[in-house]
């Protein structure tokens, strides 16, 4: 539309500017009028056309969005097919596996095998576990000790199920930085850390060393009478 009334305007102007040329042809003479009919209608034809090709490119403009958004359309619901396709492999490969439930989910553990006097290691949630059997000498250490002398005073009958004093399950790892203490090693005959020397009882409480805490008990429970979860 705007198109439409600057052509027509454009053609007013150059009509008037005619006429008045016109009068000044009549007044001059007829070859200069005649070069000054020629050059005008060369003028207003050639400018129709341009307005011509304006208004068909104008008409064209208003009608290729609709082309272009099919194609837009079309391009996406593709991109979206493929992209759909390309991830989802990713997508069934996010439900867990074996491992990622070994590594995050409670822990089943048969206590059969476990000798008395032995001391096995497990993970749960990429944590290491101890899991010591003790003789009746270890349980009897760890539970008449003066529980006031201690760093991080706990008795050991909160360190193990109740009727399950044989079992004591903690984590693994020095309370210091972390090392992985030697066990039936140290002045208590627990376990002793081979980075700075902290040295646990029994019951895996700190008795000597750096190392300012017990260590922990994981949350577990015994399931059978020879079976714990942990978690
Ligand atoms: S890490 Fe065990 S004593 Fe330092």
């Amino acid at each position: 539309m705007t198109v439409v009334v600057r052509a027509q305007c454009v053609r007013h102007c150059l009509l008037r500017l005619g006429d008045r040329l016109g009068n000044q042809r009549r007044q001059a003479g007829s070859g200069i009028a005649e070069a000054t009919t020629s050059f005008w209608s060369v003028a207003e034809g050639a400018l129709g056309a341009r307005m011509t090709r304006v208004a068909t490119t104008h008409a064209s403009a208003s009608a290729e969005p609709t082309r272009r958004d099919f194609l837009f359309i079309a391009t996406g619901a593709a991109g979206a097919v493929g992209l759909a396709a390309t991830i989802w492999p990713f997508i069934s490969q996010m439900a867990p596996d074996a491992a990622t439930i070994a590594a995050g989910a409670p822990v089943d553990f048969d206590l059969s095998p476990v000798a008395e006097g032995q001391i096995v290691k497990l993970f749960w949630r990429g944590k290491l576990i101890f899991v010591r059997h003790r003789t009746a000498a270890e349980i009897k250490s760890a539970q008449t000790v003066d529980v006031a002398t201690l760093r991080d005073p706990e008795p050991d009958s909160v360190r193990v199920k109740a009727g399950k004093d044989q079992w004591l399950i903690v984590y693994g790892n020095c309370t210091h930085l972390g090392c992985v203490p030697l066990g039936n090693e140290g002045a208590f005959h627990g376990w002793q850390c081979p980075c700075h020397g902290s040295v646990f009882d029994t019951s895996g409480r700190i008795r000597q060393g750096p190392a300012p805490i017990n260590l922990p008990v994981p949350p577990y429970a015994f399931t059978s009478d020879k079976a714990i979860r942990i978690g």
